[in-house]
């Protein structure tokens, strides 16, 4: 057992125990889970345990309405760190439109909705607010909290706020998703002694039991021998690999007339993801701002992630058309973005040096490579667009 994961276990061993109501939506959703398992010979592949897990209606985690976000949640996300970030990032979208013209920015998953709600407060400050600010979000309880926090902080721009349930059949402007990726459902797999196998998940002596079999179907079994010779991996080596979220890439490229895909999240390029050493894949749980490896207890009140395989996510975006333009840190790309000459122009921000610190603060916490600053990365995609908005110009690292 590396360091790591015996770090990980005891974690497990340590999670405070969930409050009666949230047993009682947990124990629902187990239900939901073996219910259907019994319709699918007695299990489930992983990524569909994953996917009722996070996103079953009014039980998975983020449909159930438990708080999620914040210090008071599971855990924090750049937005919720600093308005700042919002505003570095209005600044990107700012650069793109003054190529693309008047245009609509679309965020996928939006959270609590801070995102959005700093974004748009900086575009009105600049003068320049999109046709359209769309989000498309799964969850029905958090897109009440997205309405809710915009109807509070901006009820003048509530005309330009919609929400959508399906992609347009075309798109001009900016994309963007923060951690979202990391939230989409994983096929896990090992590579066995006689050859690559998928993980089942299946409910046995009263427990959540994952087991291994061969790949369901053929386009998992095809991508899994391929990325197997790709990256050398040896037997024993398990991993997860991201099948949904290329064919998302895909659907996102298929819409976007001209414009720029951002997506900022926690990942590696090919490479470093499936690196030798990392021979027990990336996934983990995030369970009251505790961090362990067990997917299987608690279903629905702990959020269950991966990282992302930038070099797969950049090669599905280029093969559906879109310019692969730049894959750099999150640090980089918000100096490069401007965040610093940011924080004097934060409204208030002059009469209140308490705030001043506290932003200094929420500056190291996005940019130090031992916080946010090198761990969570940057990927452009472009279609139709001549230069990189500045945070995507400079210190790409290859995929
Ligand atoms: C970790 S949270 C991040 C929330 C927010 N972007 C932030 O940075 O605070 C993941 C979000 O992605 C959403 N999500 C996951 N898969 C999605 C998809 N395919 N389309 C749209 N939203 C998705 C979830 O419902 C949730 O709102």
């Amino acid at each position: 057992m590396t360091p790591l994961q015996a770090a990980l276990e005891s974690t497990l061993n340590q999670l405070p125990p969930p409050e009666p109501e949230a047993l009682d939506l947990s124990n629902r959703l187990l239900g939901r889970i073996i219910d259907e398992m019994a319709g699918n010979g007695n299990r489930l592949p992983f990524d569909r345990f994953m996917e009722l897990a996070l996103y079953a209606p009014g039980l998975g985690y983020y449909s159930n309405g438990l708080r999620k976000f914040g210090e008071a949640g599971d855990f924090v996300t750049a937005p919720e760190i600093s308005p700042l970030f919002g505003r570095c990032i209005a600044g990107q979208c700012l650069e793109v439109m003054a190529q693309t013209g008047e245009c609509d920015i679309l965020e996928f998953g939006a959270g609590s909705g801070r995102l959005a709600a700093d974004m748009l407060a900086e575009l009105e400050r600049l003068g320049h607010l999109p046709r359209h600010y769309f989000i498309l979000e799964l969850s029905a309880d958090l897109r009440q909290r997205q309405r809710a926090l915009l109807a509070t902080e901006l009820p003048h721009l509530a005309r330009r706020v919609q929400w959508l349930d399906r992609l347009p059949a075309r798109f001009r402007g900016i994309l963007i998703a923060n951690e979202v990726l990391d939230a989409m459902p994983v096929q896990r797999f090992r590579i066995g002694a006689g050859g690559v196998q998928e993980q089942f998940v299946g409910w046995e002596s009263e427990r959540l039991q994952p087991f291994w079999d061969e790949p369901q179907t053929q386009d998992l079994a095809q991508s899994l021998a391929a990325l197997a010779e790709r990256y050398a991996l040896p037997p024993g080596y398990a991993s997860e690999i991201n099948l949904r979220a290329r064919a998302w890439i895909g659907e996102l490229a298929d819409c976007l007339e001209r414009g720029l895909v951002l997506l900022i999240d926690y990942g590696y390029s090919g490479r470093e993801f499936y690196h030798p050493q990392r021979d027990c894949g990336t996934l983990i749980c995030h369970y009251r701002h505790r961090v362990h490896s067990d997917p299987f207890i608690h279903p629905g009140l702990q959020d269950i992630t991966a990282n992302v395989d930038f070099t797969a996510i950049a090669e599905a975006g280029e093969a559906a058309g879109l310019e692969c333009i730049t894959f750099t840190s999150q640090a980089w790309f918000l100096i490069g973005g401007g965040l610093e000459g940011l924080l004097t122009q934060l409204p208030g921000f002059e009469q209140d040096p308490q705030r001043h610190l506290s932003q200094l603060q929420a500056i190291k916490r996005l940019t130090l490579p031992s916080e946010m600053g090198e761990r969570f990365k940057v990927l452009g995609l472009t279609r139709g667009l001549k230069e990189p908005p500045s945070g995507l110009a400079f210190h790409s690292q290859p995929l």
